[in-house]
């Protein structure tokens, strides 16, 4: 018997007649009219809202957000400018309000492009960038979160998303020569300045997350969490819970596998995508971990419902302070995705799920090398 047969029936001793069965989940008709933070309210949205972080540090934004990295880089091809300008001005129409970039996504040309796209809607959404690198020659060349650096980054990074102010800037990662206490005191430095609103870090483990909490309150930890990586829930989510900070999972659909369209053939294009670099997506990991999708297809299929859809909603109903930002370049992937919001699973239904796809052993580490050492510090 082939390893993907063994693992397909593995899952499937859980998923079995459960999943055969009538579903019970509900797809919520309700569009929400919730606004806060100062954004305009729309009119046309249709997303459900949550809340990231707590009292006056908190905000409110859509139920998910728009991952823009692959809209210029890392994930192969890169597409025509206009039509991502206006793929990012419909997204505000289809009523997301959370946008994610950073300095070091191109480098640079990705904040330009969101900066360029949003800055007529800029009262009606929250920009995300983050900073933590040193670049060089257009490559990251390792972390530097040094005091007087991020300040440098924020004010290139206002330039290039054409704003005063980002709503939410995040350390992408912890800087082992930089006491996260002085990380967190230049970010609270530039919130009383008015060039930053809430501050949030990335890949952040929990040591990291209480200290610099204590300096100033984070609203959100970015970090990457999906049905193929759930460590998160060992340690990091319960920290985020008690102090009651927010949790925006980064490449939520496992940099695509999840939506069932990445298969043993796929080409990454290797000058413009790690994928083509990490474990996970050599061709043996992409058809040994083929039973997850096998699992949310025969689930989302009962349901009227596409593997990203299940994936997406999974992730949403782990908390209500969780916001994934699934990244696309394609405006009928973001209606699919943004319709994930709508999906609310019976507990029961969750169960079988969970249980299903706990029992595949995930092939092929996320990370290697120097990309692994700076996340989970
Ligand atoms: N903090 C960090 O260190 C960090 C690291 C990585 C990423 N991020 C952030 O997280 C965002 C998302 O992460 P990600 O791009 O790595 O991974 P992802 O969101 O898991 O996957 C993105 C990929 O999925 C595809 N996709 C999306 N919706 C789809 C659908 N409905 N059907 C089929 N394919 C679909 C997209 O292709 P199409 O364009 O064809 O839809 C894209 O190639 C990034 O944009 C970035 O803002 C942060």
């Amino acid at each position: 018997m082939s390893h993907d047969r063994r693992n397909f029936l593995k899952a499937g001793v859980t998923l079995g007649a459960s999943f055969l069965a009538t579903p019970a989940f509900s797809i919520n008709p309700t569009p929400s009219n919730a606004t806060a933070n100062g954004i305009t309210k729309g009119g046309k949205t249709n997303v459900k809202h949550r809340t990231l972080g707590s009292g006056k540090h908190s905000l409110e934004v859509s139920a998910l957000g728009l991952g823009c990295m692959g809209m210029s880089y890392h994930r192969s091809f890169i597409p025509d400018k206009k039509s991502m300008i206006a793929m990012l001005r419909k997204a505000v129409d289809m009523g997301v309000t959370l946008f994610d970039t950073a300095e070091v996504y191109g480098p640079y040309t990705n904040e330009a492009l969101v900066g360029e796209a949003l800055a007529p809607l800029r009262k009606k959404i929250l920009l995300c960038s983050k900073f933590g690198f040193n670049i060089q020659n257009g490559q990251m060349a390792g972390l530097n979160s040094r005091p007087d650096h991020i300040r440098e980054v924020v004010e290139q990074s206002l330039k290039r998303l054409r704003t005063d102010h980002i709503d939410l800037l995040y350390q992408h990662r912890v800087d082992p020569n930089v006491p996260i206490e002085d990380v967190a005191g230049t970010v609270k430095d530039l919130i009383k300045e008015g060039k930053v609103r809430r501050f949030g870090l990335s890949e952040a483990g929990a040591e990291n997350i209480r200290k610099a909490h204590a300096v100033q309150p984070v609203t959100a930890l970015q970090s990457e969490y999906s049905l193929m990586w759930r460590k998160p829930e060992e340690d990091v989510l319960k920290v985020c819970e008690e102090l009651g900070i927010g949790f925006v999972p980064y490449s939520p659909l496992c940099r695509g596998y999840l939506s069932g369209f990445i298969h043993e053939r796929t080409k990454f294009i290797a000058a413009n995508d790690n994928r083509a670099t990490l474990p996970r997506y050599t061709p043996e990991a992409i058809k040994a971990n083929w039973v997850m999708i096998d699992v949310l297809t025969e689930f989302g299929n009962q349901r009227g419902l596409t593997a990203t859809q299940v994936a997406l909603a999974w992730l949403l109903a782990q908390k209500p302070w969780v916001v994934p930002i699934p990244g696309t370049t394609k405006p009928a992937h973001l209606q699919e995705n943004l319709w994930s919001a709508d999906i609310a699973f019976t507990t029961e239904e969750l169960k079988q799920i969970t249980e299903a796809v706990t029992n595949i052993k995930v092939v092929g580490d996320r990370y290697t090398g120097e990309q692994l050492k700076q996340t989970r510090n």
